[in-house]
């Protein structure tokens, strides 16, 4: 099927400006030009589009409260921090599609009026930071960000900041830290960046992908991309595969919401490698609940993957192997969650440290019952205590596993 974002005709590699124009690259700019913002926001608003940076937001509502925020000026930033384990979807886009995610910026900042944005990209994205300057600067020469956008009275500046590569360096208010020259450590909220953001001022932080969404929304209308997707959740979502040692065709798949679990992993991935079973499913890797595999056909949409117990965050689909132990698992879980809190609320750095403990001491064969009783207690009491959702993290691989897999953790137990 034709994606959103990888269209048919999209050349393979890098693609530069005169390709990316061929296929009516800046052309929805040049129409949201002439007319106002508030038009931009309203077709995002009817096209549906959330986010897809993880929380699933509506892009046009963010943009309103943005534009309708008193205070001036505003900012539009750009989120391609990804540092989640197996994610490289933002990536990808940065890379291969350069003007498309300008294109998206620049009507995303024109939407929300602003004067400058902010292109947040990891710095270990070497290649990405360089495809993205090269594309600013034939973007610019093509008078399409600067001062008076195409003749309109449109300006816009843009800046490219290299994002610290940990997890919560991609945290929205994180973001802003840094930008401001400080630490990746999270805000407490409200007040939320979209009424107080970057110095203070209203701002709008999009996903990388969320803004590739943009210019197509733009360019062919919002009941277009209703055509993609399903009712509550239109459009396409890039999802990742890419544990090597699980399927035999490990990539990034843009897939339409709605689309079976089964199709991503058996005719996009090529099925499990060496024919081995699946034991779960984890849609939203490392910070969702597992699936069992009988559960392989449900729709990849964020409501049916809540119904399902689970969610669909920012689409690592991540396999778990018959045979393969939960508690290893979730041994490396804990211990990322526990490196990368940033220790500032004692709750978080208390949590994450002690869960990572508990397991290993699992997994060593030193637990007991009282020690698995611990898990969800530890999770409970700290619920909420955390200026970002990091604290919360740990708590659905863990619990869905100890319901799932109780015999893993049984079998771990001295005397079983
Ligand atoms: C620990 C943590 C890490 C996050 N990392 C990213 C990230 O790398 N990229 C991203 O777009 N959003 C990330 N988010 C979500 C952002 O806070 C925010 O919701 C998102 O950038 C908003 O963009 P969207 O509305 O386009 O999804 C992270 C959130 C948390 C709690
Ligand atoms: S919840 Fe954890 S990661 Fe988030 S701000 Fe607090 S200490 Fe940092």
């Amino acid at each position: 099927m034709e994606g959103i974002l990888f269209p048919k005709g999209v050349v393979e590699g890098r693609e530069g400006l005169k390709e990316y124009q061929a296929r009516g690259g800046y052309e929805a700019l040049a129409k949201a030009l002439k007319g106002s913002p508030e038009e931009v926001i309203q077709v995002v608003s009817d096209a549906g589009l959330r986010g897809h940076g993880g929380a699933g937001f509506p892009t046009g509502k963010k943009w309103q409260f943005t534009r309708e925020a008193p205070e001036q000026p505003r900012y539009l930033v750009m989120n391609g921090g990804e540092d989640e384990p197996g994610s490289r979807k933002d990536r990808v886009l940065l890379e291969n599609l350069p003007h498309l995610v300008i294109e998206g910026a620049v009507l995303g900042a024109f939407a929300i009026g602003a004067g400058k944005a902010y292109l947040y990209i990891n710095a270990k994205y070497e290649t990405a930071i360089k495809s993205i300057n090269d594309a600013l600067s034939e973007a610019k020469a093509a008078g399409y960000w600067g001062e008076k956008i195409l003749g309109s009275n449109y300006d816009l500046d843009f800046e490219i900041i290299a994002a610290p590569h940990n997890y919560v360096a991609g945290e929205d208010t994180a973001v802003l830290e840094v930008i401001e020259g400080r630490k990746p450590q999270p805000r407490q909220k409200p007040p939320f960046p979209v009424t107080v953001g970057l110095f203070g001022k209203p701002t709008s932080v999009n996903n990388v992908e969320t803004l590739a969404n943009v210019p197509r929304i733009m360019l062919k209308g919002a009941d277009w991309y209703r055509g993609f997707g399903t009712k509550d959740c239109p459009g396409t979502m890039l999802f990742s595969l890419n544990e090597t040692e699980d399927v035999n065709t490990p990539g990034i798949y843009e897939l339409p919401f709605g689309t079976p679990m089964r199709h991503l992993i058996e005719n996009c991935g090529g099925g499990m490698k060496d024919g081995k079973k699946i034991k779960a499913i984890m849609p939203a890797s490392p910070s969702s609940a597992y699936l069992p595999a009988d559960k392989i056909d449900t729709p990849l949409d964020p409501n049916a993957m809540r119904d399902a117990g689970s969610m669909l965050g920012c689409g690592v689909v991540h396999i778990v192997r018959e045979g393969d132990s939960i508690v290893d698992e979730l041994v490396r879980i804990t211990e990322f969650f526990a490196a990368e809190s940033c220790a500032q609320c004692p709750a978080c750095q208390m949590e994450t440290k002690s869960l990572a403990m508990l397991m290993k001491r699992v997994q060593q064969k030193q637990g007991n019952q009282a020690m698995l009783d611990q898990f969800g207690k530890l999770l409970a009491f700290n619920k909420g205590k955390g200026f970002c959702n990091l604290i919360a993290m740990p708590g659905p691989p863990i619990e869905s596993a100890l319901k799932l897999f109780p015999a893993d953790f049984q079998a771990l137990l001295p005397n079983a």
